[in-house]
């Protein structure tokens, strides 16, 4: 399949994951971020259950970003798309994963403590949202 094909097929999917927000990145900034091959798509047999994009750089993923379907969420959906991330880093021969998070999000922060994520930094007000300035807490996981 053309790469052009390929990405746009990988934003439908990424589409039908519904959110409850509407900032979903557009077609055009999605089909820009994924002509860098560094950039992969993760999702499970049933791609309307969640995504999480990630991105190597040398020996190391950082997950981009990562959502389950609103009205699926609590029953280990998220928790089996960073497992599928873990098993192909360790195929991959890379042993670390970084990420950013919003302190403010509990479901998140837990889910990454759950599985061996631990916070070794902070970036102050990161975030910027309806509510106001939020810092980032970046977590990573080694093994
Ligand atoms: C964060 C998110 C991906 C979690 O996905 P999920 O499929 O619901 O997660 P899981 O069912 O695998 O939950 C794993 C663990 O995370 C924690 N967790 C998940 N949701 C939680 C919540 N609402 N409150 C507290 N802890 C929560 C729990 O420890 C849970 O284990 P348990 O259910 O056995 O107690 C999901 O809530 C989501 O898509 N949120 C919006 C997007 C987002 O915030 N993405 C992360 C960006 S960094």
């Amino acid at each position: 399949m053309r790469k052009k094909n390929r990405i746009e097929k990988i934003y439908k999917e990424y589409l039908s994951v519904k959110e409850n927000n509407l900032n979903k990145w557009s077609e055009s900034f999605f089909l820009k971020l994924f002509l860098d091959k560094n950039i992969f798509f993760v999702s499970l047999n049933r791609p309307l259950d969640g995504y999480l994009i990630a991105r190597k750089t040398l020996d190391e993923y950082e997950v981009l970003t990562l959502a389950t379907d609103i009205n699926k969420r609590r029953r280990g959906i998220g928790t089996l798309l960073l497992t599928k991330l873990i098993n192909l880093a360790k195929k991959d021969k890379v042993f670390r994963i970084i990420l950013e998070v919003s302190e403010n999000n509990i479901a998140a922060v837990s889910m990454y403590q759950k599985l061996g994520f631990k916070k070794i930094s902070k970036r102050k007000n990161y975030y910027n949202n309806s509510e106001g300035f939020s810092d980032a807490h970046i977590m990573e996981k080694i093994f």
